[in-house]
Parts: structure tokens; C-alpha cells; sequence
């Protein structure tokens, strides 16, 4: 076998277990030797192995018992036993546990490398399998991310290549760019597409419950806490952690994060013993952490913990061509959703929603059309449908209100409401979009600019933001 196998002995004789991996070595199979279940599962934290081949007595943790930490930290992990003629039944009652076979002793050359063959094949196999699996789960997921792009391609190829590892993974991206949507295709896309995704949003929690929250409780580490608690680590066991808007993480918590992805394993709030975790953290933030990191807000060990991969998630305004693209989607999917039909937009309509900001990116793009659908009585959705702020970006190019230079040139006759949305517009146009910097230069507060955005008429196209 030429894969890259790695085999852990386990022996409370050290003389047996040189013996066996000499065998191995012969075989062109890599080992690691330990000599106790302790130690085993120490190494096993360390690095993973194929088969492990355990005696099955040994002082301390005996076989049984390391088989099954084994397969509560590690199920991928072939264990075989070996055991004196008297404890035969021992083992059979093993195999129920998950071990893939037994070998008894006085070991002979090759029943031992046979029955480790055969559960090295089993391993390549499963491994093979739930690949193949992701894959075609991955394949099935992708048409729910819309857009042909270079950029949003590109986007599109970094995820597919990160999902098959287990690495951190960072999404960067301003409101509505979509970084739940590509958390949620990393997660069908890996290997652990048949584990849970969990998603935690650390602003929404207040800093007070995150921590129990995230690491859950032992009864009685708090007064209210009368049942012990798994918290979403545990959960997401064998699978994805989404942490959303990551960077209002207090610094307490940002400590005990940053322990989990150095140890791989977690306290519970009042327990005495680490629980261990393999879980894969995917995490979000539309803020710039690199200078939280500079202001002293974010841990920066704990940033390059989580920026081991950074997938970028363009802003609308920066791939326009995927705008009709996904206006087109939206249409269809709400049009469907409310039992309509409408064969499209009008021109007029297209060219209003390609040359608007969307200061909220796809979200908003989602919101205008879905409200369009609902409130349309033609065949076609057209600019009368949209939201009074897109409509405004295509009336900009030939409307009363011009930018010369640094200024504006409005004239007499214009309506205040145009005249506040153009102002808002070539802001947010000179802040790169940046919501927060744009209400600051105009003395109002985010909530103000999206609900003069979104005209008085509409329901606020963000909830909850602002
Ligand atoms: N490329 C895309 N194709 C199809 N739908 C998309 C795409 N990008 C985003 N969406 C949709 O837009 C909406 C907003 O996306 P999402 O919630 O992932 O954004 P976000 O980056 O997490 O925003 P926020 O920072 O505000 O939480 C969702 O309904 C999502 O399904
Ligand atoms: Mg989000």
C-alpha cells in the first residue's frame, strides 16, 4: 500500500510493541508506538492515524475503554485488538464497540499484518466514500449561489478548495454579500456535510449568555443552572461552528475561542475535565478586524487563528453584470413563493437595479424584488415596481441633481426627497459603500439612510440593522 497510512501501536510492553513495528516497517507502513491508552489518545490529538492495534489489557485504560474513546474522538480510526486465547469473548463483545477485528496471541506475522491490511483498506475506503459524497452533496448545492462574475467565481473556487479541509475559515464581506450563504455551502461541500451546522450570530447573544452558550454548563456552575447544558461546540461535534459577526466578541470570550482552536477542546463553565471537540469554525464579519486588531478591540493570536483562510466576498457594485442575474432568481423564486406569474422586468427596470449603489449588496437586490413581486399588478415588474432608491439610481444620470467634482449642482424646481437620496447615494458611492462612514459625514445614523433608501413607502429592507 503507497497511500499515507500511519498506524499506532499501543502495548504496556515495549518489547511487543518494537516487535510489531518492525513488522510494519517491513510492510512500508509508518508507526507510532505508545504505551498506555492515556498516551494513545494524546497522540491521537496530536495527529490522527488509520488503524490503531491495541492489547487489550494493559494497566489503567484498557483496550475496551480506549476503543471507545477512540471512536467518541476520532470514528474514522480502524482499531484492532490483540488478546490472550482467555479473553476472546472480551474482544468479540469489542467488536459491537467498533473495533474491526482481533488478532490473538502469541501474535503470528501474517494473521497481524493481514487483519491490518484489511482495516487500512476499510479506512481508504470510507475515507473515498464520504468524499465522493461531499462532492456530489457540493454539486447539488451550487446552483443556490447565483452569479457568473470573475470575482464572485473566483470567490466560488477558493470555498470549493477550502471545504475539503478542515482549516478555519474567515468570510469577509460588507452587509448582504452573502457570507451565511458560502458558510453554508462550505459546510455541504466538506467532508462533514452529514454532521450538524451550527451557527452562532455573537452579536445577537448578549455577552453575558455567549460564553455558556458556545461552551455550555454543569448543573449548578450558576445559580439557574439545574441541568447540565451541551453547549454549540458539542453540537456541532464532527461538524461546522459558523461564527457570525465574530468581531463583537468580548475579550473573554475571544480568550476561551482562541484556547479551542489551539487544544481542540473545551471547558464547560463549572466543569473540571476538557471535553474534546473536532469541529470545523467557519466565521463571519462585514468589519475590517485587521484594524480592530491595530484599536486593541481583537486578540490578534486570535485573529490569525481564524484568518488561516479569508474568502473576500465582493460588493454588488463591484460585479455588476451579476445584478439581472440575480434580480432574475429572486424574481422566480418569490414569484413563485406568492403564486404569481410575471414574465420579467422591463427594461427600464433593469437598467435602474444595474446602475444602483446597493449599499445592503444582494440582501437588498433580494428585498426590492421580492417587494416588487408582491406589490406588481402587470405582466412584467417595472420601475414603478422598485423601491424609490433604486429608481432614483437610474434617474441619476439625467436628473436635476449633477456632481461636479467635490460638488453638487441641483436645480431649482428639484424635490428635497431627490435632492437627500443623491446626496446619500454619491456618499456612500465616496465611502466604498461603507454605511457607518456615510451616516457619520452626514450627521444621521445608519437607520436614517436606510430607510430614506428605502422610501417611506417600504418596509426597512434590513431588519434589525443599523
Ligand atoms: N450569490 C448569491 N446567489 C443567490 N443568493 C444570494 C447570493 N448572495 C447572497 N444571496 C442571498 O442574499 C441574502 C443575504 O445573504 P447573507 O445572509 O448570506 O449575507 P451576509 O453577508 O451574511 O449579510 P450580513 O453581514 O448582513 O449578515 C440571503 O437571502 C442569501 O441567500
Ligand atoms: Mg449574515
Amino acid at each position: 500500500m503507497t497511500q499515507d497510512v500511519t498506524l499506532l501501536i499501543v502495548d504496556d510492553e515495549p518489547a511487543h510493541a518494537e516487535s510489531l513495528a518492525r513488522i510494519f516497517e517491513k510492510e512500508g507502513w509508518t508507526s507510532r508506538v505508545a504505551h498506555s491508552g492515556a498516551v494513545a489518545l494524546e497522540e491521537l490529538r496530536k495527529a490522527p492515524a488509520s488503524v490503531v492495534i491495541t492489547d487489550l489489557n494493559m494497566p489503567g485504560m484498557n483496550g475496551a475503554e480506549l476503543l471507545r474513546a477512540i471512536k467518541a474522538i476520532s470514528p474514522e480510526t480502524e482499531v484492532v485488538l490483540m488478546t490472550a486465547f482467555g479473553t476472546v469473548e472480551t474482544a468479540v463483545a469489542a467488536m459491537k464497540d467498533g473495533a474491526y477485528d482481533f488478532v490473538t496471541k502469541p501474535l503470528k506475522r501474517h494473521a497481524i499484518v493481514k487483519a491490518i491490511r484489511q482495516a487500512l483498506e476499510k479506512h481508504t475506503l470510507v475515507a473515498e466514500n464520504r468524499s465522493l459524497r461531499a462532492r456530489l452533496a457540493g454539486l447539488s448545492a451550487g446552483p443556490s449561489i447565483v452569479g457568473r462574475s470573475p470575482s464572485l467565481r473566483a470567490t466560488l473556487d477558493t470555498v470549493r478548495q477550502a471545504a475539503l479541509s478542515s482549516a478555519t475559515v474567515l468570510l469577509v464581506g460588507e452587509t448582504g454579500t452573502g457570507k451565511e450563504l458560502f458558510a453554508r455551502a462550505l459546510h455541504d461541500g466538506s467532508p462533514r456535510v452529514n454532521a450538524p451546522f451550527v451557527a452562532v450570530n455573537c452579536a445577537a447573544i448578549p455577552e453575558t449568555i455567549l460564553e455558556s452558550e458556545l461552551f455550555g454548563y454543569e448543573r449548578g456552575a450558576f445559580t439557574g443552572a439545574a441541568q447540565r447544558k451541551e453547549g454549540r461546540f458539542e453540537r456541532a461535534h464532527g461538524g461546522t461552528l459558523f461564527l457570525d459577526e465574530v468581531a463583537e466578541m468580548s475579550p473573554a470570550v475571544q480568550v476561551k475561542l482562541l484556547r479551542v482552536l489551539q487544544d481542540g477542546e473545551i471547558e464547560r463553565l463549572g466543569g473540571t475535565s476538557p471535553v474534546r471537540v473536532d469541529v470545523r469554525i467557519v466565521a463571519a464579519t462585514n468589519k475590517d478586524l485587521a484594524t480592530r486588531v491595530t484599536e486593541g478591540a481583537f486578540r490578534e493570536d486570535l485573529f490569525y487563528r481564524l484568518n488561516v483562510i479569508t474568502v473576500q466576498l465582493p460588493p454588488l457594485r463591484d460585479r455588476r453584470e451579476d445584478i439581472p442575474l440575480l434580480a432574475d432568481h429572486f424574481l422566480k423564486l418569490y414569484t413563485q413563493k406568492n403564486g404569481k406569474t410575471l414574465s420579467g422586468f422591463t427594461r427600464a427596470a433593469v437598467t435602474a437595479m444595474e446602475g444602483h449603489t446597493w449599499p445592503g449588496n444582494v440582501r437588498e437586490l433580494e428585498h426590492a424584488v421580492e417587494r416588487a413581486v408582491v406589490l406588481s399588478r402587470g405582466a412584467e415588474l417595472n420601475l414603478e415596481d422598485l423601491p424609490l432608491a433604486v429608481r432614483a439610481g437610474a434617474a441619476a444620470p439625467s436628473s436635476s441633481v449633477a456632481v461636479d467634482g467635490r460638488s453638487l449642482v441641483v436645480a431649482l424646481g428639484t424635490t428635497l426627497e431627490e435632492i437627500e437620496l443623491r446626496v446619500i447615494h454619491e456618499t456612500l458611492r465616496r465611502t466604498n459603500g461603507d454605511k457607518d462612514l456615510a451616516a457619520q459625514i452626514l450627521g444621521i445614523s445608519v437607520r436614517t439612510i436606510y430607510r430614506k433608501l428605502a422610501g417611506e413607502d417600504s418596509p426597512l429592507p434590513f431588519a434589525g440593522e443599523g
